[in-house]
């Protein structure tokens, strides 16, 4: 099945990511890997197809970002999009110009007759992002298409099957863009469309037992999408060799640690031990209010509780972990400034004596992830759950973490995802919990002053979290969760509505 696919070059543009998922979407498997990959290594993939991506260099400029240029000569079609294609007309002597002022949007382009324009009419709209552009195409290269401000808005060596698009197929706005995509991927390379989850779960099951045999796995849950996909389907291949634990640091909604063991050991008859370590990471948070601070020492504990917990087991044959695509490609390329410390359970790695790790969902982009959930039987309840934070609920307690803290919080969170439910907003909404401040007001309830802390209300939509717009949840519902919250829950006397975007504001409070 890896032998039909279509590698994405990364020149850094920013819808790469995209490129790679309406590919296999269109039920081809794609993967983006440095621009910079040696040829031997491509080679190693047998691709039917090579994408050159957009970027924000221009081919004048001294750190302009230069692929092998054999890799236009391999006879494996190539499609160059934005400064893919400049490169392509720079690289094989076309001349490339740069523009007074950048050409971004939606504009009118007139298509040839072509096979990467099959099916598609002769006037069309693209989306176009670029400043340079291609004023004459290569010796050999036809031009297939045009707009007002770009005279070679396409071009192709049908000989060769290079082709390079000035606009950007993969965004919405591109009227045709995704049968243009298809016309590359199925006309073109001639791909097969064999790219689905049944078959990722048939193939990954096969090499999980060819690679485990008889050996033993261990896999940390942390009750997210990830690990519980990753466990089910270790569970599918290797069955009663696969043992889960989940570390229960106290910090999880109400219930959560609960319905995990349910779901997964009682329901699925996985070999799980949940390891109750509240006291210990209570322990070390006492009296600790910086947010950074927190997340440190829960990643550190985390860690600690492995280690005595790895003690007991002697040599594990596999780590297994639930990472994913996005993990991967975050790691490899780029650095993002540190906003917070993450930690997620998979970074374990090394304190527990095993041989290998291994990584079944390690090509899957999230959605991909929730697919392959379903298709194994896992209910959509835990398919569909949204993100929640490894530290968990200590980083939505402000200030000092207690246990009463924490049990305000486990139930005013309650009523705002039961009530959220109850409304049927659940789907619509991307993340929503409540937030306990550290601030005390003064109230009045059956004619007595109280002084009782304010319960913030979340909710956010997104894509990807790295921005999001506040969620506009009907006032009745927000005013029914208040209300709820306010006569059901002792020590809070006050609700507020977080009407901030990220950014300027982060989704969690700390
Ligand atoms: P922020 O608060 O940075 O959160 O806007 C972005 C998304 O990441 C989640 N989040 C975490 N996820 N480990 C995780 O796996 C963490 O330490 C962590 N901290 C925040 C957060 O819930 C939101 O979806």
């Amino acid at each position: 099945m890896r032998k039909n696919v279509v590698l994405v070059l990364d020149f850094g543009g920013q819808y790469n990511q995209l490129i790679v998922r309406r590919i296999r979407d269109m039920g081809v498997y794609s993967e983006l890997i440095p621009y910079s990959t040696e040829v031997e290594k491509i080679l190693s993939f047998s691709p039917s197809g090579i994408v050159l991506t957009g970027g924000p260099n221009s081919v004048f400029s001294k750190e302009s970002l230069i692929m092998d240029p054999r890799i236009l000569d391999l006879g494996i079609p190539v499609l160059g999009i934005c400064y893919g294609a400049q490169l392509i007309a720079h690289l094989k002597g076309g001349e490339v110009k740069h523009a007074p002022t950048k050409e971004y949007g939606k504009c009118p382009m007139r298509a040839l007759p072509s096979p990467l324009f099959k099916g598609i009419p002769e006037k069309s709209t693209v989306w176009m992002s670029h400043t340079d552009y291609v004023a004459v195409p290569p010796d050999g290269y036809a031009v297939i298409a045009d707009t007002d401000t770009c005279p070679v808005a396409a071009f192709e060596d049908a000989v060769h099957t290079v082709y390079g698009v000035q606009f950007h197929p993969e965004v919405v706005h591109t009227e045709y863009g995704n049968q243009i995509l298809r016309n590359f991927l199925y006309e073109i390379c001639r791909a097969e469309g064999n790219w689905n989850m049944s078959n990722f779960i048939g193939d990954m099951v096969d090499r999980i037992r060819a690679k485990v045999g008889d050996r033993k796995v261990l896999l940390a849950m942390s009750g997210g999408v990830d690990s519980a996909v990753a466990a089910t389907l270790m569970h599918k291949a290797i069955g009663k060799n696969l043992k889960c634990v989940l570390v229960d640091h106290g910090l999880m909604r109400k219930g959560e640690a609960d319905e995990v063991v349910a779901v997964f050991r009682d329901g699925l008859g996985m070999n799980l031990e949940k390891i109750d370590a509240s006291e210990r990471f209570l322990k070390k948070l006492e009296g600790v209010t910086d947010p950074e601070s927190k997340r440190k020492i829960i990643g550190a504990e985390f860690i600690r509780v492995f280690e005595d917990y790895g003690k007991t087991l002697g040599k594990v044959g596999f780590l297994a972990q639930g990472t994913i695509y996005p993990d991967v490609i975050e790691s490899g390329f780029g650095k993002a400034a540190l906003i917070k410390s993450h930690h997620n359970v998979g970074g374990l790695p090394g304190v527990i004596d095993f041989d290998e790790i291994i990584e079944p969902l390690r090509d899957l982009f999230k959605d991909e992830v929730r697919k392959v959930g379903l298709e194994l039987g896992l209910d959509k309840k835990i398919v569909m759950r949204q993100p929640f934070p490894g530290p968990g609920l200590a980083v939505r307690v402000l200030g000092a973490v207690t246990r009463e803290k924490l049990e305000i919080l486990r139930e005013a969170d309650a009523i705002m995802r039961e009530e959220i439910a109850f409304n049927g907003l659940d789907g619509d909404i991307w993340q929503y919990f409540a937030v306990l401040t550290d601030m005390r007001s003064v109230g009045v309830m059956g004619d007595m002053r109280t002084y009782d802390y304010t319960v913030a209300l979340r909710a956010v939509n997104s894509v990807d979290a790295m921005s999001a717009d506040w969620a506009r949840i009907p006032y009745e519902v927000l005013a029914k969760i208040s209300t709820r919250i306010v006569n059901e829950v002792n020590g809070v006397n006050r609700v507020v509505y977080d009407i901030t975007s990220k950014p300027p504001a982060t989704i969690e409070w700390e």
